[in-house]
């Protein structure tokens, strides 16, 4: 059953443009070598690979085997070498309007300069390299230089406290971090370096940190260890890149999954640079003279991929924006689409879903009329938002690209694709698989299941994005993503294929949160609230919200000796302190005792379904490890300890 592959709802969506988007698709599964081959000229390559793939130990795939390339001078060397020179890279422009033009020549001699830096303190080839840095220029700048000298970085969040970074640090080992003083958020200043001292003092592999001058507060400079950035960068205009074998590490990025600790997902130079340049180009068909603003935070792998590695593959114009889309005014974001003229903006339904509710006049004020294509990206759009973006934003003349994606993928891998042919699109449905991506719906034992069923989303063949494995977890990797489903990657995510074919995303299967389209897993959230050392035990779920998609809720018992005023305050501001806002729970209820398994699980199930009152006949669906006897004595006595709260 699972071997048939999927057709194409051709007949019901056919529209002249959705021919080329057709014949890519069969290309790429009935002749795969030419396909990825064809798809791999979009980057300047020092070697051509021997081969497009390797399988032969999946699923631990190698993509361009034996390829030799280096992102960086892909990313900007070659447009200085062709017409795009004097050709703005960036706009960069933050909440109190300073703007900062970086031309690909400017980015050319600072990733040079800074890559020389880095040489200078002694990083090189495979060194480990930690980012934790405001949407600066000199973040991209970090990132290309590492990518430049074949150092692997790690960008770590800006909104993430100490103990994440520390966590970061730790894993992948990194030598060096570079940082701000401070960055800017809502009128307030940041401390990052402040952070990074307190992180640094649970780590023990760190040489020394550069520090970007951007805010002007006032630090604390460790001589021998800390470095100003403009003080060490000089005027050396040009360092060799690496020759970077395809399958060498890029970055790693930590996620969060159903574990505690988060996953560092890698990603290499030349499948990942393929796929997020082609997908780039497939799905939102940027042209050369447009301005292409994605307005997600470096720190997620939207940022890695689609403000910074696919547009510079394609030497486009990017906004960068530093700060939110809703200060210092509400339709902040709408000011600078018009100002900027931007063509093409991508952002999540979060974003739209808060300035949807500042009401209509708001972007009505502003002229839009530059607009062309529309994105979002990070958590299912509900058809209410779609809506609005499409009608109120685009003026009803802009298409709505879905982008499904997720960090270990790379790059967007369902969504209608407007460079390459799309048909009509449905509110709220990502469409169709792009090229290369052979999606299978399934039941728990791995069936396809029918049209119109739900069920989960496995892919059943590689593809270039997919990541190369998971930091100092080879065999999680495979435990991970491809044994639930024997020999497929397994998503994580609840999806229907309808009749005509169009994939609608469901939301998670498994332990993972989606707060702001940001991905957290409720056990990190509970191991943030033990770390605390109050709490004995603790509970945590997603609460539907408005808004944000999912707000969190905590359940906590606390330890007997715990002796605090306002615990839930207490709790919320120790999480806050140590991981960051991202991590703090909305709600916080203290409890006596938490619904468990006999074997001591935490029925996190049952505990939402009696706090959101939401039990109905069949509670077997609540607990796979519990009898049903067991599961609504369970639920009586949780209700019963409950008292009040939830009323
Ligand atoms: C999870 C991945 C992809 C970059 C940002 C998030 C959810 C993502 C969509 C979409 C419905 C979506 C899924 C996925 N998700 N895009 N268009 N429709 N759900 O990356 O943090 O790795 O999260 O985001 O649940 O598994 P991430």
């Amino acid at each position: 059953m699972v071997n048939e592959p999927n057709s194409l709802p051709f007949d019901s969506v056919m529209n002249p443009g959705l021919g080329k988007y057709i014949s890519l698709y069969n290309e790429a599964i009935e002749n795969p070598e030419k396909f990825y081959g064809d798809i791999a000229q979009i980057l300047d390559w020092y070697k051509r690979w021997d081969k497009v793939l390797d399988d032969s130990k999946s699923p631990y795939f190698r993509w361009y085997v034996n390829g030799k390339l280096n992102l960086s001078y892909n990313a900007v060397d070659r447009h200085i070498q062709e017409n795009r020179r004097n050709k703005a890279a960036y706009i960069y422009v933050n909440e109190k309007g300073v703007e900062k033009i970086v031309t690909y020549q400017g980015l050319f001699k600072r990733v040079n300069a800074f890559s020389q830096a880095l040489k200078d303190l002694g990083i090189g080839k495979g060194d480990r390299i930690a980012i934790y840095m405001p949407m600066i220029i000199e973040e991209i700048v970090a990132m290309l230089s590492a990518a430049r000298i074949g150092a692997v970085f790690t960008l770590v969040f800006s909104g993430f406290g100490a103990e994440a970074l520390a966590d970061r640090i730790n894993d992948s080992g990194a030598k060096i971090v570079i940082t701000a003083d401070g960055g800017f958020r809502r009128g307030k200043v940041i401390p990052l370096k402040k952070t990074v001292d307190s992180a640094l003092e649970m780590t023990k592999s760190v040489e020394s940190v550069i520090v970007v001058n951007h805010v002007g507060n006032e630090i604390n400079m460790v001589e021998g260890r800390d470095y100003w950035y403009h003080h060490i960068v000089g005027e050396k205009s040009y360092v060799e890149p690496e020759r970077m074998d395809s399958n060498d590490p890029l970055f790693i990025l930590y996620t969060s999954g159903t574990t505690g600790k988060p996953k560092g997902v890698i990603h290499g130079n030349g499948g990942y640079g393929v796929w997020v340049a082609n997908t780039l180009k497939w799905t939102f068909d940027p042209q050369e003279n447009d301005r292409w603003w994605c307005a997600a935070d470096i720190g997620w792998i939207t940022g890695h991929s689609y403000i910074v590695f696919a547009p510079l593959i394609l030497g486009l114009t990017s906004i960068l924006y530093e700060g939110s889309l809703d200060y210092p005014f509400p339709d902040q974001m709408w000011r600078l689409v018009s100002y900027y003229g931007v063509n093409i903006l991508y952002t999540s339904p979060t974003a739209i879903r808060a300035l949807m509710k500042y009401g209509d006049a708001y972007p009505r004020n502003h002229d839009l009329s530059s607009l062309k294509t529309l994105g979002t990206v990070g958590e299912p759009i509900n058809p209410k938002t779609w809506e609005w973006y499409y009608k109120v934003i685009g003026n009803s003349k802009c298409p709505i690209v879905d982008t499904y994606w997720q960090t270990e993928t790379g790059g967007i891998i369902i969504s209608p694709s407007i460079g390459i042919g799309y048909g009509p699109l449905k509110p709220g449905s990502a469409t169709f698989p792009l090229p290369g991506i052979d999606p299978v719906i399934t039941d728990d034992s791995g069936n396809k299941v029918d049209s119109g069923q739900k069920g989960y989303l496995t892919i059943r063949k590689p593809w270039p994005g997919l990541m190369l494995g998971l930091n100092n977890q080879d065999e999680k990797y495979r435990t991970s993503y491809f044994e639930k489903i024997k020999g497929f990657y397994f998503t994580g995510d609840y999806a229907i294929r309808d009749k005509d074919g169009f994939y609608w995303l469901l939301g998670r299967s498994d332990e993972v949160l989606k707060v702001s389209g940001h991905r957290i897993g409720t056990i990190e959230i509970e191991d943030a609230l033990l770390s605390t050392g109050i709490v004995a035990e603790a509970g945590v779920f997603g609460k539907p919200h408005q808004v944000k998609g999912e707000s969190i809720v905590a359940f906590v018992v606390l330890k007997s000796d715990a002796n605090v005023d306002s615990p839930a305050e207490a709790l919320k501001k120790g999480v806050r302190d140590n991981f960051g806002s991202l991590m703090t729970p909305d709600e916080i209820h203290i409890v006596k005792s938490l619904p468990k398994t006999r074997s001591g699980k935490i029925m996190r199930r049952i505990i939402k379904a009696v706090y959101l009152n939401q039990i109905s006949g069949d509670v077997s669906t609540l607990e796979s490890e519990a009898s049903v006897t067991e599961i609504r004595e369970a639920i009586e006595k949780f209700r019963k300890d409950l008292g009040g709260v939830g009323d």
